[in-house]
């Protein structure tokens, strides 16, 4: 880490920060998150993740497990180096090469947070690691040690501490603070606590380690009985200072806590909890649309704080109570979480500058070139639909954003389909500046553009694991957003795409996935890039 590196004491991490006690909020969307089945995001992508995070005020960012594959090292090797501003950490299981190749990852960071994890459930112990508790704490004293002999930040993790005999947990913690971990994290890995239980647990770790004075304590919780932000409440209230999230809550298996619920929770009971959060709460959207555009998962409908209806009134007597004063029923403005009210002001008529303005109010960046292209695209969409949303500028943009250093670009499709056949597609494309026309019949128009796809730029081993559309906003001419998912030999693509076309979103999603996925063979031939698979067996995370 560079020379800046500054010793990191536990009251400049939320005990005591800028002399107010505040909850710490260290973002795993980039690792745990990523860890959830399906789920991939390449470098450029996290880069575009962290920038939002680190705009949104977030305290730490888990940008990967260096060890893990080289795109997890290079993800966190180049947000240390470009994104500033914000603490950067990186995974590492108690093993000497995790935790050098987290300390290589973080180099160029400022003051960047080595996390070192082990296990010390019965659970893990005997059918994991088969060791006993003294090799445990003799791991947890020589990882830590080393983890701190290159960083001044160092976090230590036990992996399935809610389900861990406490006596041999806290001895565990005390050695691992004795050796130089700042932050203590009590993971509930499996999603098996209960809020009052594991707000006991964190104040009797608060009571009984002897040398807790010098660490925070964090939480990390998982959602598989819908727990995971309950029990990171309760945690706080019970004394701890540093909650792990996910944007959109997205993690292993049910997922983790999520940031925004979390967030807002505390700032909509400030009464009760009397402490908060440095988050910029504004940004939570972006996030949250940024989030489920790359890892291909749509937010459902009903879910707090982002999904759709999280705002709506419906009923007549709550729409009644809303036009008299919207706190009948809405304890949190849509305002608060970065939602305006759509509001209709773009137009086929409009200008390049007034698209811009709009742009930079939306908070969507872009440059010169990008701009013109955007342009292009949304003058198409304006001639075609009647009203430009927000959301609509905002499906626009991430198209837009995830088809740059394309190698197979899209230029047309013409789709012929309907009761009496044939489903037949003819698909108009450019790889790498040649121009290839395919047609192909299919079982129904979107195979048919598969199929021809297929046909212009042949994948034999890949097969399609996803398949999903959602209408970015209401109305019969709304925008089509499509996710597609691709697998080949365990690596996996998800591709977006957005048009008022259905079909033609479809074709763009499916060209999108198919890139990442070639960028990917290309990548992995020299430097094996990790599979999911891979992942997994190196990790038990
Ligand atoms: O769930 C878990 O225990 C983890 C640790 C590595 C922190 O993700
Ligand atoms: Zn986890």
């Amino acid at each position: 880490m560079n020379s800046q590196t500054q010793k990191h004491s536990p009251s400049q991490n939320g005990k005591q920060a800028n002399g107010k006690d505040r909850v710490v909020i260290f973002d795993t969307t980039m690792r745990d998150g990523e860890q959830s089945p399906g789920c991939v995001m390449n470098v450029e992508e996290k880069l575009q993740i962290a920038r939002v995070l680190a705009d949104m005020r977030v305290d730490i960012i888990e940008a990967g497990f260096p060890i893990a594959s080289e795109g997890d090292f290079e993800a966190v090797r180049r947000i240390s180096e470009e994104v500033k501003g914000v603490k950067i950490a990186a995974l590492a299981r108690a093993a000497k090469g995790d935790i050098a190749r987290a300390g290589e990852a973080l180099a160029k960071s400022d003051g960047g947070r080595i996390h070192t994890f082990i296990s010390t459930s019965p659970q893990h112990l005997v059918h994991i690691l088969k060791m006993n508790e003294e090799q445990i704490l003799e791991a947890v004293r020589d990882s830590v040690t080393y983890a701190r002999s290159l960083a001044e930040d160092v976090q230590w993790s036990a992996q399935d501490a809610s389900r861990s005999d406490s006596e041999f947990l806290f001895r565990c913690i005390e050695e691992a603070i004795n050796c130089g971990a700042t932050t203590i994290n009590i993971p509930d890995t499996v999603g098996y606590a209960v809020p009052e239980e594991f707000a006991d647990l964190i104040r009797e770790i608060a009571n009984k380690v002897p040398n807790i004075d010098k660490a925070v304590i964090s939480v990390h919780c998982h959602n598989d009985l819908g727990l995971a932000v309950g029990n990171s409440l309760a945690a706080v209230m019970a004394g701890a200072r540093q909650v792990e999230c996910t944007v959109n809550g997205i993690g292993e298996r049910a997922g983790n806590c999520s940031l925004e619920e979390v967030v807002m929770a505390l700032r909509t009971r400030h009464d009760l909890y009397k402490i908060g959060t440095e988050i910029k709460t504004e940004s939570i959207m972006k996030a949250s649309r940024l989030v489920s555009a790359i890892s291909g998962f749509v937010v459902q409908p009903n879910k707090a704080i982002v999904g759709k209806n999280a705002f709506a009134h419906e009923s007549g007597i709550h729409q009644d109570g809303m036009l008299k004063n919207a706190e009948t029923y809405e304890i949190m403005t849509p305002e608060s979480v970065g939602l305006k009210e759509t509001q209709i002001v773009l137009g086929k008529h409009s200008g390049r500058h007034a698209l811009s303005k709009k742009l930079e109010e939306l908070g969507i960046e872009m440059g010169d070139n990008s701009l013109n292209e955007f342009f292009t695209r949304f003058k198409a969409l304006a001639d075609k639909k009647r009203q430009i949303y927000d959301e609509d500028l905002f499906a626009l943009a991430e198209d837009s954003s995830v088809r740059s250093n394309e190698i197979i670009r899209f230029l047309s499709l013409q789709v012929q389909c309907g009761t009496e056949g044939p489903q037949e597609a003819q698909v108009r494309l450019e790889v790498e500046g040649t121009e290839h026309n395919q047609t192909a019949a299919g079982n129904g128009p979107v195979d048919a553009i598969f199929q021809a796809i297929r046909k212009v730029y042949p994948h034999p081993d890949a097969h399609l694991a996803l398949y999903q559309v959602h209408a970015v906003t209401g109305g019969t001419d709304a925008q089509a957003e499509v996710t597609v998912r691709l697998e080949e030999e365990g690596r996996v693509a998800n591709g977006q795409g957005a048009d008022h076309d259905t079909l033609v979103a479809t074709a763009r999603a499916y060209i999108n996935a198919l890139n990442k996925l070639v960028g990917k063979r290309g990548r992995s031939a020299p430097g094996a890039l990790a599979s999911k698979e891979e992942k997994v067996a190196l990790g038990g995370v």
